[in-house]
């Protein structure tokens, strides 16, 4: 039992110590340290962002970065929901077209002014598109007249879907100065 108790230190042994006590460190030794803990935990930081960074260019492999465009070809509804004599603007937020309803039958308008590419505005009062942005006018038939755009809106190809709808084709485009509004497919007769 008495080999587990603690030895006191000898007298002489205090008084060696007292002696002699431990030597100090060097001036600076602490400030080195520390230094060189900082730069262990930069090291480390840095390797932990290197990791991370990885890992975020793997994981965006399951994200790809993906375009949604409006269709090229949608349906516009039934030719009796339109009003003869109308310019209708329903769908110039969502598809960038006016269907315009003739006594004969329709046509589709890009809405899209010919000289900046601007989308004009449909002024009911004055019968006449009007683009903001430097002033140019169109008539209800899309062709130029007033303002700096060079040639007429352009109309895109409209036909009858299967099931009665008008379907507008926004990837065939019909340019009156060609003479392309008489083609076939730039007016819907009814
Ligand atoms: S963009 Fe329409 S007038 Fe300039």
């Amino acid at each position: 039992m008495e080999e587990n108790k603690p030895k006191e230190a000898t007298e002489a042994e205090v008084k060696g110590v007292l002696e002699h006590p431990k030597p100090a460190p060097p001036p600076g030794a602490q400030a080195e340290r520390s230094r060189r803990g900082f730069l262990v935990k930069l090291g480390w930081a840095g390797f932990a962002l290197f990791q991370l960074s990885w890992i975020v260019a793997f994981m965006r492999v399951f994200f790809p970065r993906v375009l949604f465009e409006p269709p090229t070809s949608f349906k516009v509804g039934y030719p009796w929901e339109y009003t003869v004599g109308v310019v209708n603007t329903r769908y110039q937020q969502q598809y960038r077209v006016w269907i315009v309803r003739e006594s004969e039958g329709f046509y589709a308008l890009l809405a899209k002014c010919t000289h900046l590419g601007c989308t004009p505005v449909w002024w009911e009062g004055e019968n006449k598109f009007k683009c903001p942005c430097h002033g140019s006018g169109f008539t209800k038939e899309g062709v130029n007249y007033e303002g700096p755009a060079p040639r007429p809106l352009e109309r895109l190809k409209i036909s009858l879907a299967e099931d009665g709808q008008i379907l507008i084709d926004s990837s065939l485009v019909f340019r009156q100065e060609r003479g392309e509004w008489e083609k076939p497919g730039a007016f819907l007769k009814v």
